[in-house]
């Protein structure tokens, strides 16, 4: 029986782990469960699940994330933010496996979580990375020419440039094919999920920026692919669902599941095209953050949280997050030239930045 620990149990990827835990009630059992603030959640879930250890960050600090890893087989870190990065290293210093759904921890620390990994697994639960280690899966790392990263494009991809400005946090939360969290939501809008995939990915998969391509694929049903070197594309597919690569990083094989499967009796379209950097250029992000000092991908994904919770508030306009997070980037660029990235600079720089992007959209657009 795997003993798995649930940071963010309350949310949308915490949710859909309980899920398949109840469906693999044989192999898997919870562990102990964490959740931010929602204390009625948390309690409905340790009545159904009687975990050795549950708590609330809000309440108990970020020491509750290392007591509920400490004697799990496996953590799924499905929290927001970088908070659960001590606890990743932890789980991976001491053989307990990460599933991580997280991509900010990534982004933030990839320079530190990477070289830890071995002992224990980091097994991607983000569907793009999950569908390219499986495309991985017994293949030469040197025969692959490039990481194909799918993009669903949101809701605003076939929409005007010129309209952009108007969007409200209502049009934003509209997602056409998955139902995620509020904050991924708006990230997905901007595109800017795609910027924090290829910082992602890059750490993961020991690949160069460049040679990771975001493909716009409006279904979402190819989760991702991987261009080899002989010019063959290996991808995987599967119906919009969290739960395969949430029980794929949890059982790592091949069971029975509730996602629903392809029917290819009907008419299927796939279709891929380019990204649109011009009118989403928060991915791009992704290539350019590794212009500057690495911990300037904490100030990035800090000052895009300040961004996303300004444009729920009805402050920031739609089309500012690009510049906003790119200036934020560029102020911080000099100071952080000899900066190593610690758990401690991480902090540091995340809360300046917070800062700084919060005056900034104050001087710009709250007045
Ligand atoms: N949703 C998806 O389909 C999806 C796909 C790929 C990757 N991810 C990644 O998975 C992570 C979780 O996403 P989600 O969509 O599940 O989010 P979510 O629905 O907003 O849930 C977030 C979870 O984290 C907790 N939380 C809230 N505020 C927090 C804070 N300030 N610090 C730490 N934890 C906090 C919540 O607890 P309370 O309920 O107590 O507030 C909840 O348990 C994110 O990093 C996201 O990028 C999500």
């Amino acid at each position: 029986m795997k003993k798995v620990a649930v940071l963010g149990c309350t949310g949308s990827i915490g949710t859909q782990t309980l899920d398949v835990i109840r469906n693999h009630k044989d192999e898997l059992c919870v562990h102990s469960l964490v959740a931010y603030s929602n204390l009625q959640g948390l309690e409905k879930l340790n009545r159904e699940f009687s975990p050795k250890y549950s708590g609330l960050i809000s309440v108990d600090g970020e020491e509750c994330l290392l007591n509920a890893v400490r004697g799990a087989d496996v953590c799924v870190v499905a929290t927001r933010g970088i908070v659960a990065l001590q606890a990743v290293l932890y789980c991976l210093d001491n053989g307990i496996d990460v599933a991580l759904a997280n991509k900010e921890v990534l982004v933030c620390a990839g320079c530190i979580v990477m070289p830890k990994v071995g002992k224990a697994k980091l097994l991607p639960v983000d569907s793009e990375h999950c569908a390219i280690s499986q495309c991985l899966l017994g293949k030469n790392r040197g025969d692959v020419c490039k990481l194909l990263l799918t993009a669903s494009g949101g809701p605003f991809f076939e929409k005007d440039k010129n309209c952009f400005a108007s969007f409200t946090a209502q049009d934003a939360l509209k997602h056409p094919n998955w139902s995620m969290g509020s904050k991924i939501t708006i990230d997905s809008a901007t595109m800017f999920n795609k910027a924090l995939e290829v910082v992602e990915a890059s750490h993961l998969f020991g690949v160069e920026a460049q040679d990771i391509q975001i493909v716009v694929h409006r279904q979402s049903v190819v989760h991702s692919m991987v261009q080899f070197v002989d010019g063959s594309v290996l991808c995987q597919m599967a119906s919009p669902d969290m739960r395969l690569p949430i029980q794929t990083a949890l059982l790592h094989c091949c069971k029975p599941s509730n996602v629903q499967q392809l029917d290819f009796e009907q008419l299927m379209t796939l279709t891929f095209q380019k990204c649109d950097f011009e009118k989403f250029p928060c991915a791009k992000l992704g290539y350019e953050i590794f212009n500057y000092p690495p911990i300037c991908a904490t100030v990035m994904n800090a000052s895009n949280d300040v961004c996303v919770e300004s444009f729920l508030q009805g402050i920031l306009p739609f089309d500012a997050f690009y510049d906003v997070i790119k200036t934020a980037v560029l102020h911080f660029a000099d100071t952080a030239q000899n900066v190593a990235v610690t758990i401690e600079t991480i902090k540091e720089f995340d809360g300046l930045a917070k800062q700084f992007t919060k005056q900034l959209i104050w001087e710009r657009y709250g007045k």
